[in-house]
């Protein structure tokens, strides 16, 4: 370890709130899939910063794009147009499909915070005062603010800062007769991720988001799919719905919208976005020129680049090797997901440990619990970077037999 890390280490536990348990590494650069410490070591990034880098580091289109507009303007208040703002959100409605409509936040869970508001303004307005109520899954993950932290049936999480907001229900997730029960006339909408990303990687089945999609038609009330991990190709389509073929009314966006910069937003479709009123919700920074101009500048590399296609290739790859690797060694039980977005699921608790080892052998890797280890590497990511992954982990998981 450098000296400039001992000297920021020792600034960090001065001078930071204790909220991240944070590892020995100071990385001070990156280029697509790699990282760089301070002592000029090389890691390859299978976290994507935490789902967030799907271009890689440093993509010189999104480098320019920031370049050149905040040297240009920074930033003006909300009611006043701005260049690049309108052309990130035709973007988005582009990939999302004819009939949306955009609200721009700041962060995954702002975005999830707008499609709690918008849902309950809208639910309240046609069905009634009592129509306020949220269904959410278990494991599920919608963010750390008071309203998409009620979203998010984590106890950990939610205890100590309980009572949550009232009116939201849980239920577990693909089990449609809890949902058919816990949906009804006050419902307000039915809040999940296409696929469970922080829970550890827990897909939707088919029949259960079409059972969801039905249930809301029924009660009209709003299907929310939160796409915060799983948008923007890291599944393969540009967003997860697209490939169970259902759509959402409400979709909160972020994470890799900017590569790695921070936005988020709400995308929601006709007869939703209606509901929204100037006054209703906003923000001081979403939505300004400069992380919209890195916005349009991501949207249109990942989609020039093939991204998509080469998540669902790799991501195969990676699954299969994946499945041989548990069937060699013993240590993996199962394998989840779709495209680059993957868990394995571990014989024992040994997640974290593997994860700790990894990093001094230069791989960033990225553990739910002590039995899952979840995959989110860039989508430049190639079979090559797979290979390196695999032989490691068979060291290490043959180390611990
Ligand atoms: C599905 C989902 N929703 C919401 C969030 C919250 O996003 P943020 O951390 O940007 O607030 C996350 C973050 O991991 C997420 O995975």
């Amino acid at each position: 370890m450098g000296e400039m890390f001992e000297h920021l280490k020792e600034h960090d536990d001065e001078f930071h709130m204790n909220t991240y348990a944070r590892k020995d590494v100071l990385f001070v650069s990156g280029k697509g899939m790699r990282l760089y410490d301070d002592d000029g070591r090389e890691y390859l990034d299978f976290m994507s910063g935490i789902g967030a880098v799907n271009l890689g580091h440093t993509h010189p289109a999104v480098v320019a794009a920031v370049q050149e507009q905040v040297a240009k303007l920074t930033h003006v208040s909300n009611v006043f147009h701005v260049e690049h703002r309108a052309e990130l959100a035709g973007d988005l409605v582009t990939l999302a499909g004819d009939g949306f409509k955009v609200h721009f936040a700041n962060s995954g869970t702002e975005a999830c915070e707008a499609a709690i508001k918008l849902a309950r303004k809208r639910s309240k307005e046609r069905k009634g005062d009592d129509a306020y109520e949220i269904v959410t899954a278990l494991r599920g993950f919608h963010g750390r603010t008071m309203g998409s932290l009620a979203a998010t049936p984590q106890p950990a999480k939610q205890d100590p800062f309980a009572p949550m907001l009232p009116g939201f229900t849980y239920v577990p997730l693909n089990d449609i007769e809890a949902l058919e029960a816990a949906v009804g006339p006050n419902t307000a909408a039915v809040m999940l991720e296409p696929i469970q990303g922080e829970g550890g990687v827990y897909p939707c089945t088919s029949e259960y988001l079409e059972a969801a999609r039905a249930l809301c038609d029924a009660h009209d009330a709003a299907l929310v799919l939160d796409e915060v991990q799983t948008g923007f190709f890291r599944t393969g389509p540009a967003f997860a719905h697209q490939a169970y073929g259902v759509r959402p009314d409400l979709m909160p966006l972020a994470k890799a919208m900017a590569n790695g910069l921070p936005i988020g937003a709400l995308l929601a479709y006709e007869g939703f976005s209606e509901y929204f009123s100037p006054g209703d919700h906003g923000s001081t920074f979403a939505g300004g020129p400069v992380i919209c101009a890195a916005g349009c500048a991501t949207i249109h590399a990942l989609a020039c680049e093939g991204l998509g296609e080469n998540a669902i290739e790799v991501g195969a790859y990676l699954r299969d090797a994946l499945i041989d690797l548990g069937e060699r060694t013993g240590a993996i039980t199962e394998v989840r997901g779709a495209g680059l977005m993957v868990a394995a699921e571990l014989s024992e608790p040994i997640a974290g440990d593997i994860a700790a080892a990894a990093l001094t052998k230069g791989l960033v890797l990225n553990n739910v619990g002590e039995n899952i280890l979840r995959f989110l590497p860039p989508l430049v990511c190639g079979t090559t970077e797979i290979d390196t992954l695999c032989a490691v982990l068979y060291e290490l998981f043959d180390g611990e037999e």
